[in-house]
This record gives C-alpha cells, structure tokens and sequence, in this order.
C-alpha cells in the first residue's frame, strides 16, 4: 500500500467542522498561534505557489516542512494533496496545514455550463445548487477554497473572459454572484464539503480597452459604482471569504497596488472582513505596468495596499524579510495579514481534519445526481434564438439525422476552466443525439471544416495538448463536399457550429466575433441543399450571426454546455425540454456595434428619427438579439402591469405586479423581467435598467400573477454630479415582459 493511502486511513477524515466555531474563538486561536510565528513563517502564510504546473517552477518538499508557503494551487489530486498535507502538519514546525486553492469556476470532476451559460439560466437557485456539488466534488479532494465567482460585466464580446462571468448587467450579475458564493460556501464559512468562494477579479478587468485581455480599463466614476462594483458588493455581501485583484491598471493605476479599490470600497465603504489574494503573478508585475520600480517596491506597494497573498509570483516571499526590516513594514501590518488567513483555516476545520479520505474520491465523483444536475443545468441554460415554422422540437421519429461541423463530435462542450476533467467523460453532440434516437436512427457527422486559433493558448502548452493535424487543400476540399452530401441525404441537419473551447477564457480574445474559419460558408452550403437545418452554437461570447439568421431557420445557443452537453442539446432538440434560458448579454448585428448593451443613455438626437440621430448610417443600431431575449415552444403573454400606489416618497416601497401567461401548447419557461427608468434627476439615467426577474414554469394555459418590489434600493444610483449615492424625487417608467425591449409600461412618481 503506498504511504499517502495508508496516512489516509490512519489519520482523521476531513469531515471538516460540523458546527462554525463561534467568531471569537477563531480570533483567539488565530491571534495565539501568531504569537508562536517567526517572521519568515508569516510571510510564508502569505505565499501561495503554484504546484506542479509553471514550467521550470519545481516545489521541493523543504518549501513545506520550513513553512515557505501557506497554499497551494492547482493540486488535483486527493493523493498528492494528503502527502503535502502531511508534511505541512506533521514535519513543520508550527503544523499550520496547506490551504489548497483552484479554479472551481464551472464544475470539478463534473463539468456544468460556463457562467455565461448559467447566468443565461436566469435561475439563481440552480446556480446555487451547482456550486454547491462543484464545492463537494472538489473538497473530496482537498480543494477548499475555490477562485470563483468571477462577476466581472463585460460589455464587449471580443473579451474572452466574458464567459466566465455573468454577461452585461450589474443586477443579474449581482444576483448570479450572491447565488455562487451562497453555493460554494455553504450554510456559513468554513462548512464541511464546501470551498471558500473568491470574487474575482476587482475591479473593471471587464472594461479592457479593445476587449484585449489584461489591456487597461478606463472606468468612470459612475460606471464603477453602478456597473462594474455591483456584482462585488453583492459577493461581499453574502460572505465571500475572499478576494482578488485583477491584472490590469484601472484608471492609471495597477489593480493590484489599488488603493482606491482595495481600501476605499473594500474596506471602508463595503466593511470587508476576508482575505485579499493578487491574481497570478500581479504582483510582480507591478514593475511591468510602469508603476513599480522594482520587485521590492512591487511587494511594497501590493502589501501596503491591502493585498495579503502573493499568488505565484514569490515577490512577498523574496522581498518582504528585507521589508520588514528596514522598517518599510511593520510587524503589526504583518500580523494584519496573516491573521485572516489563519482564521480562514481555522474556520474550514484544517488543523483538527487536514486530510481527505481518498477512497471517497471516486464514489462522489461518480454520483450519478450530479451527472444528472449537470444534463438539467445544461438543458436549462440554453437560449432558443430562432425557431421559424415551429422547426424545433424536431419529431422522435426521424431516420437520419447529419450532424455537421466541428463541434459534432468533440469535447469542447466542457469551456474554458475544466481542468481537472478528463475530456473524455464529455457527452457529445453525435453521442447525445444517438443515445436520444436509438438504434433505428443513423446519426451520422462529418466535421465539413476545421477551426483552429492563429496564436496557440498557453493553456495549450502547459497542458501540452497537442494541436490537431491540419488538412491539406485536398482533404479541406473532401471533407467540404462529404459533409454538404451528407446533409443532402439526411432527414434533417443539426449543424454543431461554434468555436473551440480554447477560443472563449483568458487570453482568448478576438478582433472579430464572426463564426472561426469557414463555418458560416459551410453554414450556406448545407442550407442550400434545401433539407431542414437547424444551427446548434457551441461558443463562449455573443457571435455575429447575421449571415446565419438569413439561411437557418432555427438556432440554439447551447454555450458550453458542460460534461452532459449533448445529452441536453439532445433533450432540447427533441422536446423532453423546453428551452427557457434567456440572453444575459446583448447579441450584436455586427462587431462594429460593440460596446453595445442595453442600459445605455439617451443621447442629444436620440436614435427615433431620421436625420442627426445616434444611429449608425449603414444599419440599426438595435442589436440582433436584446439582452433577455430567449424564445420557448410555447408563447407567453403579458397583461395587467401595475404599481401598488402612483406615488411613493423617497425612501418608500411600492410593490410592481404583472400577469404572465402560458399561451401555448407546451409547459415552458418564462423569465419575468421588470426594467425601470429614471426620466430625471441629478444625472442622467440608462434608458432602462434592470430591476427584477422570476423564471417561472408554467403549464399549457396556466397564468400567474409575478410581483416585484421596488424600493429605495432599486431606485439609488451614483451620481457622478454628487459624487455620492442619491435617490431622486422624479418620475419613472416600468416596463415588464420576456426581454429588454419589453413594451407593456406604466409609471410612477417619487416625491419628496
Ligand atoms: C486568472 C485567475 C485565476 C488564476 C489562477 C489567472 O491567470 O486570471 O482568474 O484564478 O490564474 O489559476
């Protein structure tokens, strides 16, 4: 029996604390245990490595046992996490155990949909519960603080990173992150088989000029306030025990060294009591930005700033000995940040249960209910965009079914973040669709093109995935033409079309956001043959579909999907579900639009006539696809708007309501969405903005009444006029309905 397997058995399980060590207590301890700390084991409490992963970064055992480093991330692997373990808690001097941190950002073993995908869910308490068994997947191994929820806006499609967030809106962003940290923590901080949640990436990262990843943002007063700080806020607010910084300079001033965002807003306006980690490596790259002058000014400045753990890049651990003694940092600022990541441990239970027990690994990697959570979460997610003729659901009773495209048989339905999955446990389109049809049918696929990324992904060449072989002029010609012939012979054509998983994440932006390489020509080609088609998107951003929406009668916006993903798109595509996901970002016309969502504000020449308008010349300046939008199988109609009172002083409450129902043949969902707007007052407001949704389920026919509040809260913004929150006595819109441009409206009037 290997050694980690028998220190498994022989020592305590990590049941972790069935019960929150009352507050006081976790001070107390924490504060006792800093008494007994060198300086050179404090800072080691503020280092966290990378294991096994950076090229040429190799971490010896000695790290642990002299307590250089108090966490490690991107240990997978319930084995190796024992054996360090055991070293940090039984050879070193102070037995502080390791904190293993991952990016648990969408799934573990399990793979759900991306977070563009579950945000388009509009369903928090999904959210909830999927984090909730990515944290159990990952605490079975000994992962328990996770970097997640991401919850940065983005307002660009050319971003990569949009797919890990929530899309465009600071109210259904606010209400996604809430609902992930409330899945990954747990019942309270430090629950057994949860994780720690970490908001990421503070703050603007979303805004990067050009949608360049790292590339500055440039983020004014009022925009930080009320779009981009929402979604934190509402993390800090439900508990997040942690932080972290972004890696690009907000406003000329490095995110990591920050201290308007880390000391202002975190601490003094939003009373943040976690720890701050930088994001890989920022750290040291304060010197990169300009901003430092050298590594130890980088540590300096991150440290004094309000960042407590080094993420990587070892700068705390070189440069803060020196630090301390020549004064630059005191030993009380020290302790300041040390005392929140003992506590953190403390709180998790490591010292009394610092190991997993490795032989439950597999058996609640394999629990089948969340195999199924994730089939349901990706059914759930999905967005029909057009559906022309009723041409979905499509009958049981076909013979031949094409699957066309590159994403008919891969397992780039997972998305970015799915590193600890082994891509062969994904459900393909092809085998989703065979396992839905059975054996009477013949699903047969042929790729048609290949798409591959100009620049290769780093991701790529740390995990040395090798590039797949590119055809020649012949093979593209062959491939081409048997996938057009296939179609032509087939019953109905579902064209899985989309972009590989490494072209949606970090580093993973784009100049264009059209369909990669030759799709959108295959797209014509296999529609030309005159046979049903329907397109299946497998991406990670809004892509400019214009050209697809002339040729295809029906398009479904599966995202990734996750590890179930053809089993869903095979449920959807069949109507065992009904697709009810609805857009959480503003799909545009055509890349020239972007930025563009739906809560601008009005400008000099509104865009409602002819002539000096804000319009584009060459097209509308309306999107595609409005932020909201999603169609069902069924219809819903809207009726009966109405406040509870006309009027309502500041500060009051007034409750909205607003009859929904189910016009169709179908069960089916609907997201209720209530936008308001502010006609005038200190600043100028977005001609519409968000403020309440329900995703209700109802029967063929079955009508219900949906309430919303609207208070103080809901009506506040930041004006940049006062440099402060206001609520203004003014008069405001109410619309309800499917989407964004909903048109069912009354009013209501603030007064004094
Ligand atoms: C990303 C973070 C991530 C970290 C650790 C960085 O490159 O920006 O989002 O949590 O790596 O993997």
């Amino acid at each position: 029996m290997k050694l980690t397997s028998l220190l498994a058995l022989s020592l305590p399980v990590c049941a972790a604390l069935a019960q929150p060590l009352p507050e006081s207590q976790v001070r107390q301890r924490a504060e006792a245990l800093l008494t007994k700390m060198t300086p050179g084991e404090k800072i080691g409490q503020l280092s966290q490595l990378f294991y096994g992963i950076v090229p040429g970064m190799k971490i010896s055992d000695d790290v642990i046992r002299q307590g250089k480093s108090g966490s490690f991330l991107m240990i997978t692997d319930a084995a190796l996490a024992n054996r360090l373990q055991h070293i940090a808690v039984e050879q070193s001097r102070l037995h502080i155990p390791l904190l293993y941190g991952f990016d648990v950002i969408h799934g573990f073993h399990t793979i759900f949909p991306v977070p563009l995908a579950m945000a388009a869910s509009w369903d928090p308490s999904l959210i909830e519960r999927v984090q909730g068994l990515a944290a159990h997947e990952a605490s079975a191994v000994g992962v328990r603080w996770t970097f997640a929820p991401m919850v940065d806006i983005a307002r660009d499609a050319r971003w990569g990173r949009i797919v890990e967030g929530a899309g465009e809106d600071p109210y259904l962003g606010s209400k996604v992150a809430a609902a992930q940290v409330r899945g990954f923590q747990g019942p309270y901080n430090g629950a057994p088989d949860h994780v720690l949640a970490c908001v990421k990436h503070f703050a603007g990262y979303g805004a990067a000029d050009g949608g360049r990843d790292y590339d500055s943002s440039w983020v004014p007063e009022d925009q930080m306030w009320n779009v981009y700080l929402p979604p934190f806020h509402a993390a800090v607010e439900a508990g997040s025990a942690s932080l972290m910084t972004a890696y690009m300079d907000l406003n000329g001033v490095p995110a990591t060294a920050n201290t308007f965002l880390l000391q202002q807003v975190l601490h003094k306006a939003w009373n943040f009591r976690g720890f701050v980690v930088s994001d890989a490596f920022s750290v040291r790259d304060l010197a990169t930005h300009g901003f430092a002058a050298s590594p130890e000014d980088a540590a300096f400045r991150a440290f004094t700033a309000g960042v407590d753990m080094d993420m990587g890049s070892m700068t705390y651990s070189k440069q803060l000995p020196a630090l301390l003694d020549s004064g630059k940092i005191s030993k009380a600022e020290l302790d300041a940040a040390v005392l929140p990541l003992l506590e953190a441990k403390i709180r998790l239970g490591l010292f009394e249960h610092p190991y997993v027990d490795e032989s439950r690994v597999q058996t609640v990697f394999n629990a089948a209910s969340t195999r199924e959570a994730a089939r349901e979460a990706g059914a759930r997610t999905a967005v029909l965009l057009r559906n022309e003729g009723g041409v979905l659901p499509l009958a049981k009773t076909i013979q031949r079914v094409a699957v066309i495209g590159p994403l008919g048989e891969t397992s780039d339905l997972l998305g970015s973040w799915s590193l600890a999955n082994s891509h062969a446990q994904a459900v393909t389109v092809v085998e989703g669709l065979r396992a839905k049809l059975g054996p009477n049918a013949r699903v047969e696929a042929a790729p048609g093109v290949q798409i591959s990324r100009r620049y290769p992904s780093f991701f790529d060449l740390i995990f040395g995935t090798k590039p797949t072989p590119k055809w020649d002029a012949g093979q593209a010609r062959t491939e081409f033409s048997r996938a057009v012939d296939l179609a032509r012979n087939s019953d109905v054509t579902i064209l899985a079309l989309g972009a590989a998983q490494q072209m949606s994440g970090e580093a993973a932006s784009r100049s264009s956001i059209d369909l990669p390489g030759r799709q959108e020509e295959l797209l014509e080609a296999v529609t030309a043959t005159g046979k049903p088609v329907v397109l299946v998107l497998i991406n990670g951003r809004p892509l400019n579909l214009t050209g697809a929406v002339a040729h295809v009668p029906a398009i479904l916006e599966a995202w990734y999907p996750g590890v179930e993903g053809g089993n869903s798109i095979a449920d959807l595509l069949f109507g065992d579900a009904n697709p009810g996901g609805q857009l959480p970002v503003t799909f545009p016309r055509s890349p020239g639009q972007i930025p563009i969502y739906y809560a601008h504000t009005l400008t000099h020449q509104p865009d409602t006539a002819a002539g000096f308008t804000s319009r584009y010349w060459d097209e509308p300046s309306s999107p595609l696809y409005p932020f909201g939008y999603g169609l069902s199988y069924t219809q819903f109609a809207f009726s009966n708007l109405h406040t509870s009172a006309s009027t309502v002083a500041k500060r009051g409450k007034l409750t909205v309501s607003v009859d929904v129902e189910n016009t169709g043949s179908r069960p089916g969902d609907e997201v209720v969405q209530l936008y308001i707007h502010q006609r005038f007052g200190s600043a100028s407001r977005p001609v519409r903005e968000l403020k309440g949704f329900e995703r209700v389920a109802l029967t063929a026919g079955q009508k219900r009444t949906v309430e919303f509040e609207l208070g103080p809260e809901e009506r506040k913004y930041w004006s940049s006029a006062k440099h402060g929150w206001v609520e203004d006595a003014s008069k405001f819109d109410v619309w309800a309905g499917a989407d964004s441009t909903a048109s069912l409206h009354t009013e209501f009037d603030v007064t004094e």
